[in-house]
This record gives C-alpha cells, sequence and structure tokens, in this order.
C-alpha cells in the first residue's frame, strides 16, 4: 500500500530543495539604455552567458522608456530596486566617448542610494554598444567612475576569450568589457565574436555574483525594499495602462514646461470612443463613470510616456479639470468625476491629491461623454 506520509516527506523535500537553489542563484539587473536595439541585442546575449551555469538570474530593465518596437516591452527600472540585486550588469549605448544621456541621468538618481551606501560591495560589469568604436574604452571606464564613486566592486574582461576571436575584422573586445561595432556593417552586429566574448562576460559574472551573494551591507540592512512604488501599486491593483493613444490633430499628447506637465484625454479605448454620447439620453450615470476611468487611465498612460516610464519621478497631482457632456440643469458632475480622482489617488497616493474643476457641456469631441484635463509637477 502507498504510504501517504513518504509522499508528503518526499514532495516537501523537492520543493524546499527547488527553493532552495533558487536562493542560492543570483539575481542579477541587467540595466540597460538602447535607443535602437543593439545594446538590447548584447544585453540579451549577457543574460545567455549568465544563466548558463544556472548560478545567476537576469532581470532586465531599461533606464528609460523606448517605443521602439523591439524595446517597448522591457520593464523601466527605479534607481530605488537597485540595492535589491546580488550584482548589476550596465549596458549603454556609447555617446561621444562617454555614456548616453539617459544613462547619465538614471545614475544621477542614485545620490540617495549612494549616500546611503546601498550598492557598496556589489559587483557591477559593464558592456557597451559603439557605432565604430571611437571611444570605447573611455566610455566603459565614464561608467565605471560612477560605479566606483558607489563603492562596487568593478569586474573587468581582461583578455579573456581572445584568442578565439576572428581577427579578420574589427571587434568591439576590451579589457574592460564587451563592445559591438554596430557601424562596422561587414557583418551583422554584434559579430560572432562580440556575441561569443559578452557570453563569456555573462559567464564570468554569475561566478562573481553568486560568489559574493549575502556579504555585502544590504544583506545586514534591508534598503527601501518594502517602499511601495507606483510601479508596485499598479501591479498590485492590476491595473494595466493602456497604449498612449495618438493626437488626432496638430498638438502633442503631452507638453512639459518647467517641471509641469499638461495631458488632456477623452474616452478612447482600444481606437474607439467607450461609451459615446450624452449622459440621461444615451447614457446612464454608470456609463459615464465607466468612460471617465478610461479617459484617466489615458491620461496616466501619456504621463508615463512623459516622463520615460518612470512614475516615481511624479511629484504631485495639481490639478483636473473634468468636462462631461450633461443636459442642462444637471448638477453631480462632482460624483462622476470622482472615480477620476479616486484612481489617481489609488496610483500616486498622497501625491495623487489634487485640485479639481468640474463642469457640464452640451457636447464634447468625437462624442466622448467626458474629457479630463490634466496638470502634474515632476521632480
Ligand atoms: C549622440 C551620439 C554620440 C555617439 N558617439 C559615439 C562615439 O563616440 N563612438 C562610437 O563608437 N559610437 C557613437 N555613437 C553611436 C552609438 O553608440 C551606436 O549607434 C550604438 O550602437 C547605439 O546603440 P543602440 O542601438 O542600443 O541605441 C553615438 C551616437 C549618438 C546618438
Amino acid at each position: 500500500m502507498i504510504n501517504l506520509r513518504n509522499i508528503l516527506i518526499a514532495l516537501i523535500s523537492i520543493f524546499s530543495n527547488v527553493a532552495h537553489a533558487q536562493q542560492k542563484k543570483a539575481r542579477v539587473l541587467v540595466l540597460i539604455h538602447s535607443d535602437n536595439g543593439s545594446t538590447y541585442e548584447l544585453a540579451k546575449e549577457f543574460a545567455k552567458g549568465l544563466e548558463s551555469s544556472n548560478q545567476a538570474e537576469a532581470i532586465i530593465k531599461m533606464v528609460k522608456k523606448n517605443e521602439h518596437a523591439k524595446l517597448k516591452e522591457i520593464p523601466v527600472a527605479t534607481p530605488n530596486e537597485l540595492s535589491s540585486y546580488d550584482g548589476i550588469a550596465f549596458g549603454s549605448p556609447i555617446y561621444f566617448g562617454n555614456m548616453s544621456t539617459a544613462m547619465s541621468e538614471f545614475l544621477s538618481k542614485t545620490v540617495d542610494l549612494w549616500t546611503k551606501h546601498g550598492l557598496e560591495g556589489m559587483p557591477a560589469t559593464v558592456f557597451m554598444s559603439a557605432g565604430s568604436g571611437a571611444g570605447k574604452e573611455l566610455a566603459i571606464q565614464s561608467i565605471w567612475n560612477s560605479l566606483a564613486v558607489h563603492g562596487m566592486v568593478l569586474v573587468s574582461n581582461g583578455i579573456r576569450g581572445n584568442e578565439k576571436i576572428d581577427v579578420k575584422i574589427p571587434q568591439g573586445n576590451t579589457v574592460l568589457g564587451t563592445t559591438s561595432l554596430s557601424s562596422a556593417k561587414n557583418v551583422e552586429r554584434p559579430s560572432e565574436s562580440e556575441r561569443y566574448l559578452i557570453k563569456l562576460q555573462g559567464e564570468n559574472f554569475a561566478k562573481i555574483a553568486l560568489a559574493l551573494k549575502g556579504t555585502f551591507f544590504r544583506s545586514t540592512v534591508p534598503l527601501l525594499e518594502n517602499k511601495t512604488t507606483v510601479a508596485s501599486t499598479l501591479e498590485q491593483k492590476k491595473i494595466t495602462l493602456p497604449e498612449v493613444p495618438q493626437p488626432a490633430g496638430n498638438y502633442k499628447p503631452y507638453i512639459r514646461t518647467g517641471n509641469l506637465i499638461f495631458i488632456n484625454q477623452v474616452a478612447l479605448k482600444d481606437g474607439k470612443i467607450l461609451n459615446p454620447g450624452k449622459l440621461g439620453k444615451e447614457l446612464n450615470e454608470q456609463q459615464v463613470k465607466e468612460a471617465t476611468r478610461t479617459t484617466m487611465l489615458n491620461v496616466i498612460a501619456v504621463l508615463n510616456e512623459a516622463v520615460g516610464g518612470n512614475l516615481e519621478q511624479v511629484k504631485r497631482c495639481v490639478q483636473l479639470t473634468g468636462i462631461f457632456n450633461t443636459p442642462e440643469g444637471y448638477t453631480k458632475h462632482a460624483d462622476l468625476m470622482n472615480v477620476a480622482s479616486d484612481l489617481t489617488v489609488d496610483v500616486f497616493g498622497e501625491k495623487g491629491k489634487h485640485a479639481r474643476a468640474t463642469f457640464g457641456a452640451s457636447s464634447i469631441p468625437v462624442n466622448s461623454a467626458v474629457e479630463i484635463q490634466a496638470i502634474f509637477e515632476i521632480d
């Protein structure tokens, strides 16, 4: 007869072995900026090398949202999350022998982390996509400078793998980290040799990240890990931001002036107006409320684009104005607009509290039941 107790013990032991094996893996953030996808190609190869010996797991994220077809699905990292990994690989295009502007902007937001020693002792490595390769070591060095100030353990490549690369064509090997010469089109880039080198870089980094896992400061002083972020709130509340609606005329989805962002949206959903018409004629209050939620989600999606996918940059919602397609004599605009206000506070917490105006109109463009005008302040 099958002994249920033994089966249970076996199952518990399998599950605990799996959990133990996962704990044993290093979690490595592959943090990139990419305009056209070459850096992302390197990141994917790095991740393959990193994961090849089952010692580490790669999490690829961008420093800034990019709507490029190859890049738009990649999540955006927040500076505060950096301290939660066992190692970080930084990937950037080279801009004038330097890191890219977006990478530099991201690193400039890590001052808080720096003063709290949040990255001290954590291993880091760098790879970059170049055009011709002009200034490639200088460019890697520019990222190293910032990482050295953070007290990170800088992992170089040396001449690892060089004996196996094809020296008949120019290659992006450097002693500091791999690059790819994306404008040297004699072969497809990254070339086979560049892919080989970046995989080796990943493989080597996995060993180091695992060896140093748990040895640095973060392990004894959990830093900012429990902080609620806008991204985690969206995830927790299962709020998915829609595609940013494209302008139907000679205007922009948003305008930034100074630290203020101005946005106007109607109830577009999947290219059509959700619940079009007038309250009391084609629509009841519930339908107008649905349209209001859709409109506010559009506003937040546009805001997300305006801040490069990093909603942590939002300092506050300054003002919301709701305009509703209502019949003469209607007075309960505030009830309708509460849907937008509540959603804003749900997403941004205290920072979402705003000044507000609401009013009725005899018609609204494209027969939307509602239009929302929003002003946000960002860092
Ligand atoms: C403003 C700017 C400056 C650049 N400077 C350099 C440079 O100094 N050296 C170089 O090799 N490539 C340079 N490039 C080329 C990019 O590094 C190259 O196209 C890279 O592959 C882009 O990566 P991505 O496809 O991930 O965006 C520059 C590109 C831009 C836009």
